[in-house]
């Protein structure tokens, strides 16, 4: 079962933004690329380093720590699929925006 989690408006990235989300001790980063959304673990599969600050260029996140590369979209590393960092599927219904997110994965 999957539990959705609304995201406050103040929380919605803008264009081209990101912003660091926490839900019951959970790090999420929430990604707006070109109004397209993409949540990810805010933990580099790699050694664990934070992706929200990472340099993004289209869906493409960059780890500032080692320089691994991760599409939002999939979660995997680019052009492989040796890595991948846990990404959730999120909604936008009447303009409020959801993170969803499988029981099994949520530490609530
Ligand atoms: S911790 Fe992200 S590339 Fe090493």
């Amino acid at each position: 079962m999957s539990q959705r989690y609304a995201i406050q408006p103040g929380q919605v990235p803008a264009p081209g933004a990101r912003k660091l989300l926490e839900f019951d001790g959970k790090s999420l980063a929430l990604f707006n690329v070109s109004g397209q959304f993409y949540a990810i673990d805010d933990s580099c599969p790699h050694q664990g380093a934070s992706l929200c600050g990472g340099l993004l260029q289209g869906r493409v996140i960059q780890c500032c720590a080692h320089g691994l590369r991760f599409d939002l979209a999939s979660g995997y590393l680019l052009n492989s699929t040796a890595l991948k960092v846990g990404h959730y599927p999120v909604e936008v219904l009447e303009g409020q925006v959801f993170i969803v997110i499988d029981a099994e994965e949520s530490v609530s």
